[in-house]
């Protein structure tokens, strides 16, 4: 697909529901004059939220690697004249460090992610397991390896670790032997003909156990697609360099993949010192650069589940970046 088709999808008639919008305006703390830099504005929901406490003064940083959400910031920036709100349309990694690189520090930095309400529902990106589409997939129309092309030039073997690793997809064997059988008469196009395989690859019970029997297919092929666990490692690894003493960052993930990264991170770089208490000095030069402010993750009630069901799965956890000894005498 063209990236000029990308720009024609009527991204503006489709909503997002910013999900634990409450929950991220609450623990980031943001207020006047501070520094956000929101590492996949989507269709900018949370950043209309965090811009009211802002009370539009201040700086927002709008990245996402979907040039499509241009008109949406474009909006954004009109609707808050007297902040100071810049689109970068890229990756967050390279995001946060190109603004690491030019001395920005963040009082807060959000990432929200996985796709938006708005991906989800233009057919044309194959996003969804329930329209028929082409098989896209990509973010980022710049990538060149669509989810056809996975489906198309991976092996056997390597389909099924896909579905495995990043889709804990129980019939991954199954489904990659019946893709490739598939394939080698006719290539992958459309979402229907996936969705078709894997319902004959799978057994006839597994097809109503929990949510749609392509589910996690998709999910994992997607991930493949846009290398989104590679980004989570290293945004993260980016965002600490970003973050200012005292500054926070929130992370809302939607699978056990990615949250498991972010807590992982959160909880190395919360360590402090590891030697014996008894060793008079610090031999491992080991300090906590964060504070992990949700010990326990962070989940929607009932009435938010209710409203808008796509949130169910979504997670948050949020910490906040420790001055270390040298920065805190200069303060
Ligand atoms: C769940 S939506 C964000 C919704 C947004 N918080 C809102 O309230 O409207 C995720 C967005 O992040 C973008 N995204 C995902 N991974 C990204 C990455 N590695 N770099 C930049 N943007 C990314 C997607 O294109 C999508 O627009």
């Amino acid at each position: 697909m063209s990236q000029s088709a990308w720009f024609a999808m009527p991204a503006n008639v489709i909503t997002h529901d910013p999900v634990l919008a409450n929950e991220v305006a609450a623990w980031l703390d943001v207020s006047p004059g501070m520094t956000v830099v929101d590492g996949t504005f989507g269709a900018g929901g949370h950043a209309t939220r965090l811009a009211e406490l802002m009370q539009g003064r201040g700086a927002y940083v709008a990245i996402d690697r979907d040039p499509s959400v241009e008109p949406r910031a474009r909006a954004f920036r009109a609707a808050h004249p007297d902040m100071a709100v810049r689109l970068m349309k890229r990756d967050f990694v390279d995001g946060f460090r190109s603004l690491a690189v030019e001395g920005v520090a963040a009082d807060a930095i959000l990432l929200d992610l996985g796709i938006s309400s708005m991906q989800i529902d233009q057919p044309e990106r194959g996003f969804s397991y329930a329209i028929d589409a082409p098989l896209d997939m990509r973010m980022d129309p710049r990538v060149e390896i669509t989810a056809a092309d996975l489906l198309a030039t991976l092996s056997e073997r390597e389909l099924a670790d896909v579905f495995a690793r990043f889709g804990e997809e129980r019939y991954a064997r199954q489904i990659s032997r019946a893709i490739c059988r598939r394939r080698a008469s006719r290539p992958y196009e459309r979402s229907a003909d996936l969705v078709d395989t894997i319902r004959r690859a799978i057994p006839t019970p597994a097809q109503f156990g929990s949510g749609h029997p392509a589910k996690r297919v998709f999910q994992a092929l997607r991930i493949a697609v846009n290398d989104e666990l590679t980004m989570v490692e290293q945004g993260l690894e980016a965002a600490l360099q970003l973050l200012k003493p005292g500054g926070r960052i929130a992370v809302i993930s939607f699978h056990s993949l990615e949250d498991r990264i972010v807590k992982e991170r959160f909880r190395r770089e919360a360590a402090p010192c590891s030697c014996p208490p008894d060793l008079p000095v610090c031999g491992c030069g080991r300090q906590a650069t964060l504070r992990v402010l949700t010990p326990r993750v962070v989940r929607p009630g009932t009435a938010e589940v209710d409203r808008n069901p796509r949130s169910a799965s979504s997670r948050l956890r949020v910490a906040e970046r420790i001055a270390q000894p040298s920065q805190q005498e200069g303060r």
